[in-house]
């Protein structure tokens, strides 16, 4: 492709360490190597977006940087044999909008070993609104539901009115699954029992200060995207031989625990990952997000923005503030 030139958010540090963002002009020849050019015609807004796109040096060491971890959109070029120019695709996580440049912008270029092609039964909008949130929710779902099933109890999901919770509370719920929510917000609640929770309850009650190594046993199951007293607290109100899985740090990346929970009641804390998942299971959660998992409700649970729009929406994001899924339209 000749050099072409493509607007994206570009992320500067100032000289008084202070990170200022602008939707600039960039040049095709600027972007790093890699085998599979893409036309971006989606993107998504992740916690770890606002990072990046405010400073964040645990996300981003080197700016300027184009944020964003999730690309939906068309080969523009491709030197792998798997790939074909026109082919559908989507980028999540890796290493992209983190030390590569992301997908807040007209085009990305990255590994092919990064690329998975659009799965049959979600078009490039849909697989966004999913976006890296929604694929760690499937994550989650995933982990929980070979432990854990619907006649064992109920299930809480923490940080549910976010982008991996809202996922997590839908696909649950459609899988017959009693869910309850912990929503930060009262006007939530209405939005939370939209999406399936049978009963909302608020972060204050969902953080026992007490101190006590093991509460009341409620959860068959628990899907955590908080961290912090909101996990400890729901560990150790897990039901004997439940299970747990940890994916986040909305509130706190502290855990304040004994091991009581583990080795009294048999309670499993399960890890999730979407980075580095092996590309196997990223297809196999994907397949199952475009499939069985399907929500019919997606339209629901995201708004669309253009990239003008993304300094707001990551702004409320960092108040804890934004509702469901962010999609922004890049060049659809
Ligand atoms: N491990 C992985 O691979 C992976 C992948 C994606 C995301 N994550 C992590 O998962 C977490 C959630 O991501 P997301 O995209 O869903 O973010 P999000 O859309 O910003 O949602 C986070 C939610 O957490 C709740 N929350 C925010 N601040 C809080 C606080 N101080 N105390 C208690 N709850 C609070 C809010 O929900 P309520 O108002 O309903 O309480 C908020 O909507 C983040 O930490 C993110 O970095 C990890």
């Amino acid at each position: 492709m000749e050099n072409k030139t493509f607007k994206a958010m570009v992320v500067t540090e100032t000289a008084e360490k202070t990170f200022t963002r602008a939707i600039t002009t960039r040049s095709i020849e600027d972007l790093p190597a890699g085998e599979v050019l893409i036309k971006v015609a989606y993107s998504s807004l992740n916690y770890k977006d606002a990072l990046s796109a405010t400073g964040n040096k645990g996300v981003t060491r080197n700016y300027p940087h184009t944020p964003g971890i999730d690309t939906a959109g068309v080969v523009a070029e491709s030197q792998s044999d798997m790939f074909k120019p026109g082919e559908e695709v989507i980028v999540t996580s890796y290493d992209l909008g983190m030390n590569t440049s992301g997908g807040f912008a007209e085009y990305v270029r990255v590994p092919a070993d990064w690329v998975v092609k659009l799965p049959a039964g979600l078009t490039m909008k849909e697989a966004m609104i999913y976006g890296t949130a929604g694929f760690t929710a499937g994550m989650s779902v995933n982990a929980l539901i070979h432990m854990v099933k619907p006649d064992h109890g109920e299930v809480l999901v923490t940080g549910a009115s976010g982008g991996v919770g809202s996922v997590a509370v839908s696909i649950l719920t459609k899988l017959g699954y009693s869910v309850v929510a912990v929503g930060g917000i009262v006007e939530e609640k209405a939005y939370l029992t939209g999406i399936g929770a049978r009963e909302v309850i608020s972060r204050e009650d969902a953080a026992d200060t007490s101190g006590k190594p093991v509460l009341k046993a409620r959860w068959a199951g628990v899907i955590d995207t908080v961290g912090g007293d909101i996990l400890a607290t729901a560990i150790k109100s897990t039901k004997y031989n439940g299970s747990v899985t940890c994916c986040g740090n909305a509130a706190s990346p502290d855990l304040p625990l004994s091991v009581f929970p583990f080795i009294l009641r048999n309670v499993r804390l399960l890890g999730i990952d979407s980075q580095n998942c092996p590309m196997a299971l990223r297809t196999r959660i994907w397949e199952k997000l475009a499939g069985e998992w399907r929500l019919d409700g997606l339209a629901d649970i995201s708004s669309e923005i253009t990239l003008e729009d993304l300094d707001n929406r990551i702004q409320l994001m960092l108040q804890g503030k934004n509702k469901g899924r962010t999609v922004v339209r890049v060049n659809a």
